[in-house]
């Protein structure tokens, strides 16, 4: 099945063909250096660049894949959670363009698709080999961060058992940047200054670090950085904030793996799969497997192009609502929340039914 994918739930427009498991094309384009003066995304800023990019990067992506929009069979888009205005571009051309074309508009939650992204072959990379349901989905992005008992590819297969209180990984290494002076996103460069410093040169604590709990806290950690500055001001030489960079992002992987590791045990699941940007970390991709094969638990890293946002996965989870001849015509809403339950008390979505008991 043909299945054309639109995700604009924050700051990338993006487009893709996906037949299957198979990426025909996949176009995405960047807000990066729009809001790249302000530290962070500016949602009005960002729905009017969507607006005006959304027409040229889905033309591209059906040229790229060698389709016209007649060919295509079902029309996935982001429908939750994201910025508002954004969605709203996002959900409102391609409910435009399921009128057009007869086709039935298919709204999927952005974390799902997520969670799915490892499943994705990008043509001319050798890919991972998918995991097997269940397990452990451990999405670490701008946004989020949160651990997910993965059943199924449906949205109600899918729990989350553990998150963080307030900041997203990815967010704190935006902020520990930003407090550094070293521009955004910051997670490329800090992770860039992590590879030559020694974790081990400044002390940092890890936050929520009781096993007993599968939350966690980054910008406890950002506290933390921000008061290792105060106290000893900015780092004056390289070695210095490469040392800082490292010990951040030591902290940053470790926690995300041993809270990971323990719920993994807990839920008795022996896959590990990561998803969301800071997937794109090297640390955690090589800690991550170090740890894991030590446990003798299967540890799967998304291919780069499936770590930050992009549109196959959207069309990939869309698919299987597709191929049951789902869609939203007519009721497709968005909404900044997730649809996925939860265990724990903070997090994004709704509380999971309580014939589990809360984990908190
Ligand atoms: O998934 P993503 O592209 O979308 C949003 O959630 O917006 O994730 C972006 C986040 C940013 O916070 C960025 O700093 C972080 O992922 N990120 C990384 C790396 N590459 C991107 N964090 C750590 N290490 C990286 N190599």
């Amino acid at each position: 099945m043909l299945i054309l994918g639109i995700e604009t739930s924050c700051d990338e427009t993006a487009a893709a063909v996906v037949e299957g498991r198979r990426v025909r094309s996949d176009v995405v384009h960047s807000q990066v250096s729009l809001h790249a003066d302000y530290g962070g995304v500016v949602p009005e800023l960002a729905a009017r660049d969507h607006l005006a990019n959304a027409r040229p990067v889905i033309e591209q992506a059906l040229r790229d894949a060698d389709v016209t929009l007649s060919d295509i069979e079902a029309l996935c888009v982001t429908c939750r959670p994201g910025l508002s205005g954004a969605l709203l571009i996002g959900t409102q051309i391609a409910s435009a363009l399921a009128w057009a074309t007869y086709t039935p508009p298919i709204g999927v939650d952005h974390l799902v698709g997520r969670l799915l992204a490892a499943y994705l072959e990008f043509p001319g990379r050798v890919c991972p080999e998918p995991p097997d349901f269940p397990f452990l989905g451990v999405l670490a992005s701008g946004g989020h961060t949160a651990l997910y008992r993965v059943n199924g590819s449906h949205h109600t297969e899918i729990l989350e058992i553990g998150a963080t209180r307030d900041d997203a990984a990815g967010e704190a290494y935006d902020k520990v940047a930003k407090l550094l002076g070293l521009g955004y996103p910051g997670g490329p460069l800090i992770d860039r200054l992590a590879r030559e410093g020694d974790p081990d040169a400044i002390p940092l604590t890890k936050p929520m670090s009781k096993k007993d709990t599968f939350e966690f806290s980054f910008s406890g950690l950002k506290t933390h950085v921000a008061r290792w500055v105060k106290e000893n001001g900015l780092p004056e030489n390289d070695a210095t904030l490469r040392n800082l960079a490292a010990a951040f992002q030591r902290v940053v992987t470790d926690t995300l793996m041993e809270k990971a590791l323990a719920a993994a045990e807990s839920e008795g699941l022996s896959t590990i799969a990561l998803a969301g940007g800071v997937s794109a970390n090297s640390s955690l991709r090589e800690r991550g497997a170090v740890l894991c094969e030590a446990q003798g638990v299967r540890f799967i890293v998304p291919d780069f192009r499936a770590c930050t946002d992009n549109a196959a996965m959207i069309a990939y989870a869309g698919s299987f609502r597709a191929q049951r001849g789902e869609g939203d015509r007519g009721v497709l809403a968005i909404s900044p929340r997730t649809i996925l339950p939860r265990l724990t008390r903070k997090g994004g979505g709704p509380r999971a039914p309580l014939d589990r008991p809360p984990l908190d």
